[in-house]
């Protein structure tokens, strides 16, 4: 039984100049415990893809045909409560750009709070006792005061480490990382890599990783699902595709890197 099973997910767009396709036939099986890498070039629809599994399309997008099947759970026929209940608890994303997912208003430490108060029955002297486990947990230094900090307090690799605290705070079963490190250099990147490592084995959960990095792919994921133009091309074990893409995109992606 895989965590996540996206079924041809068709996924259309309305314009002035009439219905555009932006997402066809997806499918796809993410298992439990395993990292899953989306590949593709910009534009491709991995974004989409992942809004979609969250109930997060925007207005102009809508889910023209197909299903999005999470824990045995279909989640197009949830309502939105319950997409709210899954959101951050059984699934949470990470962004590219931690600075535009925090509010710049609250402190960090009262943000990760907040995810545990509406997901968790923990009290408030508990929530920031794990509000300081969870920071620890991610390598930030100095808990106490970086759960005082403001977001634009923080350096962007910190921002990000505090994202990835925040994602995992409700012990959800899927994290949907969405170009978690092209913001950052690449000394940072390999840190990232690492954490996010760690934390898939530590915490027993599965990560649908999108991203350009071929270096990323094959440092993290067990299986590869490459997309081109709102289209599967090709899926499979990733050292398996690697070392013998079928599809142009992928060879290119591969003579990219070198
Ligand atoms: N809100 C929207 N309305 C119309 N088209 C959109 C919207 N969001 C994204 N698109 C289009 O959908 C396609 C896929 O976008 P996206 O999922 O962001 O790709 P990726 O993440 O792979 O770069 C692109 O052609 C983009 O222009
Ligand atoms: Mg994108």
């Amino acid at each position: 039984m895989p965590l996540l099973r996206l079924e041809n997910l068709t996924v259309t767009a309305a314009g002035e100049n009439g219905v555009k396709t932006i997402l066809e036939d997806v499918h796809f099986e993410i298992p439990a415990l395993s990292v899953t890498a989306l590949v593709g070039g910009s534009g491709s629809g991995k974004t989409t893809a992942g809004l979609a599994v969250l109930g997060l399309l925007p207005p102009s997008l809508r889910v023209h045909s197909g299903q999005v099947i999470f824990d045995r759970e279909d989640l197009m026929a949830a309502t939105p409560q319950r997409m709210r209940e899954i959101r951050g608890k059984e699934i949470s994303m990470v962004f590219q750009e931690p600075l535009s997912a925090f509010n710049p208003v609250f402190s960090i430490g009262r943000q990760i709070e907040e995810v545990l108060e509406v997901h968790t029955p923990l009290n408030r002297r508990q929530r920031q006792q794990r509000v300081l486990e969870l920071l620890d947990a991610v390598g930030l230094p100095d808990p106490k005061r970086t759960s005082e900090n403001y977001p634009h307090q923080l350096s962007g690799g910190m921002r990000q480490r505090a994202m990835i605290a925040q994602a995992i705070a409700a012990g959800p079963k899927l994290i949907i990382a969405d170009e978690p490190t092209s913001s950052l250099d690449v000394t940072l990147q390999a840190q990232i890599i690492e954490l996010f490592k760690k934390l898939q084995s530590e915490l027993k959960l599965s990560i649908l990783l999108i991203t350009h990095d071929l270096g990323m792919v094959e440092h993290l994921a067990d299986h590869i699902i490459v997309m081109t133009q709102g289209r599967i091309a090709e899926q499979g074990l990733t050292r398996e595709v690697l070392m013998n893409p079928g599809h142009a995109y992928t060879k290119e992606l591969m003579e990219a890197l070198g």
